[in-house]
């Protein structure tokens, strides 16, 4: 259904303390071609990050059924891309395939590569603990540990991987701070992350991926659940955090990609698996799509 322009959703669990802002978007519409040439585009290659992430030929079943076709994507490092498309054609599932997570569901089956740094991660004798620290994923319903502090929080991906940090201090203050929301709680580390509003609970979420270095960081949606002022700050923080990694962001809403991506890429599924119909620099793919459908969807015909 129509819902590219869901910004509004109520934030279930707002809390009166957290301080609202208001969204950067001004009342007179602009176009999403000009939102997203707005912003200055990062140029792979142009990066000291690495090679970034790369998807080659990726297809995904679900038992007898192929969800996802034949896509091959990069993503480079230093970069974010917006993975768009109606609900259905295959974006989570994509997501999935990129950090080894699609191999949880007993059913999953795979084909093709996905390189990290060069390297296929689906090879034989990879560690997959290791890839899933090195690219962390963030998902659509703030999903903190509700018994854990907020600060254990943070640190809990640590314990898990046995990696131990010099000082937890420190690690717990930076990881906040990329996060975006150090000012918010630095004198509230040990009390529970239940006692944090919706927004700040997705951005503990973040935070707490942080904590294990990722270079890949792949987000499903993440502000979907959130009000306007939570989803502001969690762009403000994909901004800062893509100076030093690759983020990969799944959103329904047009106007996010355009605001926070320099790629975009459209996926579709017409009756069949998700294919990848078209990717581009963002600002390109809003202004001048190559295919009729992406130019239908990003117009809001159909999705
Ligand atoms: N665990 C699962 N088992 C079976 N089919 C699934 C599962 N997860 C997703 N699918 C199917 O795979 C297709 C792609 O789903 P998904 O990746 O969730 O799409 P999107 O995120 O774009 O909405 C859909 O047809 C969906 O029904
Ligand atoms: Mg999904």
């Amino acid at each position: 259904m129509g819902d590219n322009q869901n910004l509004g959703q109520e934030d279930s669990q707002s809390n009166p303390g957290e301080e609202k802002k208001e969204m950067k978007t001004s009342t007179t519409p602009r176009s999403l071609a000009d939102v997203a040439s707005n912003r200055t585009r990062k140029e792979p290659g142009t990066n000291p990050l690495g090679s970034g992430l790369e998807a080659r030929g990726v297809h995904a079943w679900f038992g007898s059924k192929h969800a996802l076709k034949d896509v091959t994507l990069d993503f480079a490092a230093g970069t974010v891309t917006s993975l768009i498309g109606p609900s259905g054609c295959g974006k989570s599932t994509f997501l999935r395939t990129l950090n080894r997570m699609h191999e949880f569901i007993p059913t999953a089956a795979l084909a093709g590569e996905v390189l990290l740094g060069g390297k296929d991660i689906y090879a034989s004798g990879t560690d997959v603990t290791k890839i899933r620290l090195r690219i962390g994923m963030v998902f659509q319903k703030p999903n903190p540990f509700p018994s854990m502090t907020i600060g254990q929080n943070v640190l809990s991906g640590l314990k898990l991987a046995q990696i131990k940090a010099p000082n937890t201090d420190d690690l717990l203050q930076e990881c906040l701070e990329r996060a975006g929301l150090w000012s918010e709680v630095k004198d509230r580390l040990n009390e529970h992350a239940s006692a944090l509003s919706g927004g700040q609970q997705q951005r503990l979420c973040i935070a707490r991926s942080l904590a294990v270095r990722p270079e890949v960081l792949l987000m499903d949606e993440p502000c979907s659940a959130l009000d306007p002022g939570s989803t502001f700050r969690i762009e403000e923080t994909i901004s800062h955090l893509a100076k030093t990694m690759t983020i990969v962001i799944v959103t329904h809403n047009m106007q996010q990609a355009a605001r926070v991506s320099d790629y975009s890429a459209f996926l579709l599924s017409d009756g069949g698996p998700g294919e990848l119909i078209e990717s581009a620099p963002t600002s390109e793919l809003f202004s001048r799509p190559r295919d009729k459908r992406t130019e239908d969807y990003v117009t809001g015909r159909f999705g």
